[in-house]
């Protein structure tokens, strides 16, 4: 796959799935609009990359339509157009359901739901001066069977495939794919801090593939998605979970 002269946002970054992906979509020739939350994360991946001149960085919340709207204002500004919008950024605390406040709902509902809708609708301008607009969502595989610490968060992420796939027709007339990657449980930082090894040895032995999910597992098919070769696939699930479940 060859990326070169492609324009390519990704949130989340700093995080472990987005920093994989930033890594590859520049080492495939594209330059990358890389968003966070995160700026001492952001300013690390940039050193850690060797500031290199593909790699652009914005600090903002996609849960706030105003920090959404000023970045796409610089998008605007900077690239004029945008070819491919990864939305990785994502929040999954655990909490049990008899404690789960409102307040905590809504946080949860607001980064992994609204925030995809924000940053998507206010880019969407953008990705139509593209003569192949890519929108690739990283879902969870814990919607095909729910966990019980963490009701908001697969209900966010069920959501968006229901977003996913109502704005494939939205923008299929201006030659735009939207599809969306189910990951498995995948070894970045808040998995190693918030599981038990014991549940995740477990997980890993519930897989058809006995081997831990890493970040770098995800990468191929967000990449096939954003690519020329997925010109026809919308409104898709592609789950990389190493065969945990089969849907
Ligand atoms: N790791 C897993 O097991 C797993 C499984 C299924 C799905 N996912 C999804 O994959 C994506 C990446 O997860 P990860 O495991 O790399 O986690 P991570 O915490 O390493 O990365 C997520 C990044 O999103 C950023 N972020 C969080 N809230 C934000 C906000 N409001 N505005 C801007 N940035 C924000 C964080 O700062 C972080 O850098 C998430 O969408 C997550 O829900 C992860």
């Amino acid at each position: 796959m060859n990326f070169t002269g492609q324009s390519v946002v990704i949130t989340g970054a700093a995080g472990g799935i987005g920093s994989a992906l930033t890594r590859r979509f520049l080492s495939l020739g594209a330059r990358v609009f890389a968003t966070d939350r995160n700026q001492e994360a952001l300013d690390a991946l940039r050193d850690e990359l060797g500031n290199p001149a593909a790699f652009f960085a914005s600090t903002f919340d996609i849960s706030r339509e105003a920090e959404c709207q000023e970045f796409a204002a610089r998008v605007r500004d900077d690239w004029g157009m945008v070819d491919v919008l990864i939305n990785a950024a994502g929040y999954f605390p655990l909490t049990p359901f008899d404690e789960l406040t409102y307040a905590q709902w809504r946080e949860i509902l607001a980064i992994n739901l609204d925030g995809p809708f924000l940053v998507t609708s206010n880019l969407l301008p953008l990705l139509k001066k593209s003569a192949a607009g890519r929108i690739v969502i990283i879902s969870s595989a814990s919607i095909f069977v729910g966990v019980a610490e963490q009701c908001p968060y697969v209900a966010a992420k069920a959501g968006l495939i229901g977003f996913m796939r109502s704005l494939a027709k939205v923008v299929g007339e201006h030659g735009i794919t939207v599809n969306a990657v189910t990951p498995g449980l995948t070894m970045t930082a808040p998995i190693k801090k918030l599981f038990p090894k014991a549940a995740i040895a477990k997980a890993t032995q519930a897989r058809a593939l006995k081997r831990d999910e890493q970040p770098e597992d995800l990468v191929g098919a967000v990449c096939f998605l954003a690519s020329a070769d997925a010109a026809f696939i919308t409104g898709q699930i592609l789950n990389v979970d190493g065969g945990s479940t089969f849907h």
